[in-house]
């Protein structure tokens, strides 16, 4: 009798979680990666669903890091209404089409995406593992993923730009109260070859974080968070050559202008040279406005739930947005994303890419680099697989007709 191990390919070793783009063709997906792998009683570097990471990293992590990226606005409403708004959508998979080749490729404000996802801006990465955005640009760079940095980021945008090299990356910036910053924060991103500007609209103030606030830990005032400011020669010159913690109590000064409006959106038109997106949209009339300001994407995003307690949930907030605008204007999606088939949904309700903040925190901080590419391979398999299972070949065959609404709670028959 012929045994199990007699009829199989011996196993070549090859490194999980690594990137297979440059290895022979036709590429290995990730899922065959892993089963070959076992052959030889290697694991993935981390789970792979996704929505396990959480757990695993506050059992890991130091605990006011943990809370800090885990946590939400007040009683964690907003975080609940993001998942409950996923669950809601269901999809209705097509059977007999042709998926053998399957492409899902696009490009969104001249990044080539051959998935529809980018990277979030999470600041302050180095809470969760000492590389912090350095580790996140290499990952994104070697899968070809843009990132969006953070101005709150724990390493100066320019060394972020380094470790990123040629990949794509756009900037985030938290619009500082002082305008010589802020201007000097864009020249900074546009030389050190950061694309798209993403303004934040919803962190002109801090919410009200009950389990950071348990903790009385919040990281920018123990210097984590500021490298952007400390890097900054506007900043700089503005404190006169005090000492570290006159610029961090100066940089809390600065971080956040509530006074920001609509009428303002202007200087920043006048200094970018590039697209501009506007992150944080959640309504209809929002959204008009952003098109109506020349803005050239949105991002409909309520920040994971870290802002307003008893918001509504992301995905609830999409489709109206994307029957006022979705024609004028690139929309993306964040907030809740945890598997491939929240990107379907997402993508089948209008959005054009997803962007994903807290697995790939997460990721960074139970693996580092690898657990940042482990979270990218297998969030794109899991993309991939499901599109081809529900019978799409391509973004195109993606509408809202793919998904059914259950009833809301308490109104079922
Ligand atoms: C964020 N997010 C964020 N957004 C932003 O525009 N600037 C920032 O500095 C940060 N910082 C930040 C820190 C941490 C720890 C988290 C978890 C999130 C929000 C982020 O870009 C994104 O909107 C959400 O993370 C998306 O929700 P999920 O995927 O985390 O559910």
């Amino acid at each position: 009798m012929i045994g199990f191990a007699g009829a199989i390919a011996p196993f070549r070793p090859r490194r999980l979680s690594g990137d297979n783009d440059r290895m022979s063709q036709p590429p290995e997906s990730y899922q065959e990666e892993i089963y070959r792998s076992g052959l030889a009683d290697v694991l993935p570097v981390l789970p792979c669903d996704l929505s396990a990471l959480e757990h695993l990293a506050r059992e890991r992590m130091a605990p006011q890091a943990h809370d800090y990226i885990a946590g939400g606005a007040g009683t964690g409403d907003t975080i609940r209404a993001n998942a409950a708004a996923f669950r809601r959508w269901r999809i209705v998979p097509r059977m007999l089409t042709d998926v053998s080749g399957p492409s899902y490729a696009s490009a969104v404000l001249g990044a080539q995406l051959a998935v529809p996802v980018l990277l979030a801006p999470v600041g302050l990465l180095r809470l969760a593992h000492p590389d912090g955005e350095l580790a996140v640009a290499r990952a994104a760079r070697s899968l070809g993923t843009p990132m969006i940095l953070a101005t709150a980021s724990s390493v100066a945008m320019e060394e972020a730009a380094v470790a990123n090299g040629g990949g794509t990356r756009w900037f985030q910036l938290s619009w500082p109260r002082d305008r010589q910053v802020a201007a000097s924060f864009l020249r900074r991103a546009q030389a050190a070859g950061f694309s798209v500007l993403v303004l934040a609209l919803d962190t002109r103030l801090l919410g009200w974080r009950p389990r950071d606030l348990d903790n009385a830990f919040l990281p920018f005032l123990r210097g984590t968070g500021v490298q952007n400011f400390l890097s900054d020669p506007a900043f700089l010159a503005g404190l006169g050559g005090a000492g570290q913690a006159a610029a961090i109590q100066r940089r809390m000064q600065v971080f956040g202008d509530p006074s920001l409006t609509w009428d303002d959106l202007p200087f920043l038109r006048e200094r970018w040279d590039g697209p501009i997106v506007l992150k944080g949209i959640q309504s209809a009339a929002d959204a008009q406005r952003a098109v109506e300001a020349g803005m050239d994407g949105i991002v409909v995003s309520n920040h994971g739930g870290r802002q307003v307690d008893g918001g509504i949930g992301a995905l609830d907030a999409l489709p109206p947005i994307v029957a006022a605008v979705g024609s004028r204007t690139t929309v993306l999606f964040d907030s809740g994303v945890r598997s491939g088939a929240d990107i379907v949904k997402a993508l089948a309700l209008g959005a054009r890419a997803v962007l994903i903040g807290r697995p790939y925190a997460y990721g960074l901080a139970l693996a580092g680099e690898d657990g940042v590419r482990h979270v990218l391979r297998a969030l794109r398999d899991d993309f991939e697989l499901t599109m081809r299972l529900a019978g799409c070949a391509s973004l195109a065959d993606l509408s809202p007709a793919l998904l059914t609404a259950l009833p809301p709670a308490g109104q079922e028959p």
